[in-house]
């Protein structure tokens, strides 16, 4: 993809981890052939839309009729990193971090939970799905013992800027960042923050406006 991928907006590649799902749905239930209509249909968005983004990776081939789903799950698998296992650990071994580590979920997509840490020594050995929580000094040699690319940051903010940097010293490429501040990372370091209180927000900006504009009425 190279050059061309470099154009390609954010909205398009927020948009594809939900193509990739419900191909994913479709594949399993044997679905072999969709339109784009069809897609369309199912996933309440416009055909032109979903030609529109698929036209940015080459159109995936759509011929006679429609799309073969298996070659296309496969083909936004691949743009997505998909294809491909990365081992992460979980630094903040507290409610949120405890949690994601119960989710297995992220397995399935190539994910693979292999340490999680805390700097609170009640924790330390604590078995989570079979991993224990271990104590922050052993992270370094952890992350370049076990090949570890991913981090998910779920520790207090006033933490957060300088544990990244320690991750990112260590060689980790990616921070899942749930802590509640931007973080400054080397270049080449990628950096995806989840605010699950924006969602929140957004809701309640619908609720809103939804009550808004019934007593206009
Ligand atoms: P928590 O207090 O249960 O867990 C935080 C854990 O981090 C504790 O176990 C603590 O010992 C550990 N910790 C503190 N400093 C550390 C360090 N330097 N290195 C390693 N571990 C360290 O808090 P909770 O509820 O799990 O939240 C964690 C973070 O995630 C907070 O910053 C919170 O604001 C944020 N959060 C973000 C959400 C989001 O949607 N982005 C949702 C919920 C929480």
């Amino acid at each position: 993809m190279g050059m061309a991928e470099k154009e390609i907006s954010q909205a398009v590649i927020g948009r594809l981890p939900r193509y990739f799902r419900y191909l994913g749905e479709l594949k399993d239930q044997g679905v072999e052939r969709i339109s784009s209509q069809e897609l369309s249909e199912l996933m309440r968005v416009t055909a032109s839309q979903i030609r529109q983004d698929f036209n940015h990776f080459g159109g995936f081939g759509q011929q006679g009729y429609g799309y073969n789903v298996e070659y296309l799950y496969t083909e936004i698998g691949k743009i997505l990193g998909l294809n491909k296992t990365h081992n992460l650990i979980i630094v903040g071994a507290g409610n949120l971090g405890q949690a994601l580590a119960n989710y297995m979920n992220f397995a399935r997509r190539g994910f693979i939970f292999t340490g999680i840490f805390d700097i609170n020594p009640a924790l330390y050995g604590k078995m989570i799905r079979g991993i224990e929580v271990r104590p922050m000094e052993e992270m370094a040699q952890f992350v370049q013992q076990n090949n570890v690319d991913i981090a998910v940051l779920t520790i207090p903010k006033s933490e957060a800027v300088s544990v990244a940097g320690r991750l990112t010293a260590v060689g980790i490429k990616a921070i899942w960042n749930f802590a509640h501040v931007d973080l400054d990372v080397p270049d080449g370091v990628q950096v995806e923050n989840v605010h699950l209180s924006d969602s929140l927000m957004r809701l309640s900006y619908m609720l809103e406006r939804y009550e808004t504009q019934k007593n206009d009425l």
